[in-house]
């Protein structure tokens, strides 16, 4: 990260305000803010394996070792995005836990659209996407206790005021932010309360009615439905069209030989046609 993204004078999340505004029940009671971090989700860990509550939120202005999926990185530069984790102790078997990223990825798609009028999509897992370019993703984790979920660290990067001009080649072409897709900048803090209202909202939804309750609005954001694309896995890859996902959370696609396929971990490249 160049020193001009470190040095950069910034406005900080303004947290009483943000405790202030939250009416949740559940998410949000407590607010870890630290100005630097290595990962939000490694230090929602480490609280959650010392018994910290549901509920219970990491927020950092900037991480250093920021962790993506697939072993990537996620850059993290002070004040100008937003790095949350949430520990959750969800009644879920561990087989639904993909069930949280889908349900958060509606929850971060309703949050995204009541602050710019661009409609984001959702990339099956865990990305949100808008005009091809990424603008948020979701990495969760979770830890099981014998046949039960003891705890789901929910970790949340959204590129909220990013310029281009700051991003690192790397991302620069893949990624967008909040920011450049309104055209102006917006309030942290305002994103982070709204963030977790809808969070709780969701979270509430998934436990009492299931995820099928969810999945009509997943579908709504989910634009690659019918769309030819290639899924790559660890080792290999599938060419197809996606179909949409199952109550799991995996995706279903129909094969270049007509055969449908149910898929629980990859990455989805759109293709041209
Ligand atoms: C991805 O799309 O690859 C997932 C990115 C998740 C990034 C967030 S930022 C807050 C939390 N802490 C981390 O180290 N990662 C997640």
């Amino acid at each position: 990260m160049g020193q001009e993204l470190r040095d950069r004078d910034y406005a900080p999340l303004r947290l009483e305000e943000i405790q202030r505004g939250l009416v949740t029940e559940r998410l949000g009671k407590k607010i870890h803010y630290l100005p630097e971090v290595d990962s939000t989700n490694l230090y929602a860990r480490k609280l959650a394996e010392e018994g910290a509550l549901e509920g219970e939120v990491v927020v950092a202005e900037s991480q250093t070792g920021g962790k993506g999926r697939l072993g990537r990185s996620w850059v993290s530069p002070p004040g100008l995005n937003l790095y949350l984790s949430v520990i959750l102790r969800p009644k879920l078997p561990p087989l639904h836990a993909p069930q949280i990223t889908l349900m958060s990825a509606v929850a971060m798609a309703e949050t995204v659209q009541s602050f710019v009028s661009f409609p984001p999509e959702i990339k099956w897992p865990n990305d949100i996407m808008a005009k091809g370019e990424k603008l948020a993703g979701i990495l969760t984790e979770s830890s099981c206790d014998r046949d039960r979920l003891s705890y789901v660290i929910l970790g949340i990067g959204v590129n909220v005021n990013f310029s281009r001009e700051l991003m690192p080649e790397s991302i620069r072409g893949i990624a967008t932010s909040l920011m450049i897709l309104g055209g102006k900048a917006v309030d942290r803090s305002a994103f982070v309360l709204q963030l977790i209202r809808n969070l709780e909202r969701c979270y509430g939804e998934l436990e009492e009615e299931g995820f099928s309750f969810l999945a009509e609005r997943w579908a709504g954001f989910f634009r690659l439905k019918g769309k030819r694309v290639r899924v790559q896995m660890l080792e290999q890859a599938i060419l197809g069209k996606a179909m949409g996902i199952d109550i799991d959370g995996a995706l279903i696609l129909e094969d270049e030989r007509g055969f449908v396929q149910r898929i629980v971990a990859g990455e989805v490249i759109p293709m041209e046609s």
